[in-house]
């Protein structure tokens, strides 16, 4: 069985909009029986019991081809088409699409190979490498275990913050802010702040790397680091506080300047009592 028919639950998020609760039941009934009686799975939607107007739709696909199908199919997408236009809708769980390994974390590599490690008896005891001159080199090179725990630098968010800074346009206040934003599939997003010449509409580079996360289709997020080159940490302004808590709930936020990490917080504490659609 491939990975991509082993991994095959959905979830998402669905925020219906005020007054329109009982036209959206109507259609996520006609949604998840249109899911079942094509084959395609199994659908529910959940009521989330806290929040007004929210709920899960959970898909349990037969198997990754049927999601690729449902997808595709006339009849579900007028539905959904509908549901979009009364209800935000973020994708959660994505599991029916197939895993691309340029997005898996580090950990997720760690994991595989750790369990193909072989240890004791096990253990190989004979060299059977290529011979010298027959090794391969450079992109082409196999990374083993211990070689991949080497490459921190693929989820060193600090150091992708920092290397954001870089394009900063700080031409008014030439304080350079670099931010990297993580999801919650391990895709890095950056931003740098972009000043122009009328001030006000400078955005900072959190928000840009927000901006550019929403905009690249990615609704769920864990991380974000902060990059300044200042000795004392450069936390995000009340602006962007404002946007990381509505698209990127209690973010894990990194201080840093361009030498050491200068603190980790938790996005709730750096703004308690927010406001939010919770209470609109
Ligand atoms: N700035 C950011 O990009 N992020 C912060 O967390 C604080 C401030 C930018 C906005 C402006 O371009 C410059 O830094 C000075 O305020």
């Amino acid at each position: 069985m491939s990975d991509s028919d082993r991994v095959r639950l959905s979830v998402t998020l669905v925020d219906v909009s005020p007054g329109r609760e009982a036209e959206f039941l109507v259609l996520a009934d006609r949604y998840c029986g249109l899911i079942a009686s094509k084959g395609y799975g199994r659908a529910e939607m959940v009521r989330d019991e806290a929040i007004p107007r929210r709920f899960y739709a959970v898909r349990h696909w037969t198997d990754a081809a049927a999601a690729a199908r449902c997808h595709a199919d006339a009849d579900v997408r007028a539905v959904t088409a509908e549901i979009y236009r009364m209800a935000k809708v973020s994708h959660v769980v994505q599991g029916a699409a197939r895993p691309d390994p340029r997005r898996m974390t580090l950990d997720d590599r760690r994991m595989r190979i750790e369990s193909d490690r072989r240890a004791g008896f096990e253990r190989r005891r004979e060299n059977r490498g290529r011979p010298a001159g027959e090794r391969r080199s450079g992109r082409d090179r196999r990374l083993g275990p211990r070689r991949l725990r080497d490459r921190a630098a693929e989820t060193d968010l600090v150091g992708a913050a920092r290397r954001a800074r870089e394009h900063a346009e700080a031409a008014f206040s030439k304080f350079k802010v670099g931010a990297a934003l993580q999801s919650v599939d391990g895709v890095i997003i950056t931003g740098c702040n972009v000043e122009n010449a009328t001030y006000g509409l400078t955005l900072c580079a959190e928000r840009v790397a927000m901006f550019k996360a929403i905009s690249d289709g990615h609704r769920a997020f864990a991380r974000i680091a902060i990059v300044a080159d200042t000795a004392e940490p450069t936390p995000p302004c009340g602006a962007c506080r404002q946007i990381l808590w509505e698209f990127g709930g209690n973010l894990e936020v990194v201080l840093a300047n361009l030498v050491e990490e200068k603190g980790v917080y938790q996005l709730k504490d750096l703004l308690p009592l927010p406001f939010d659609a919770r209470l609109l």
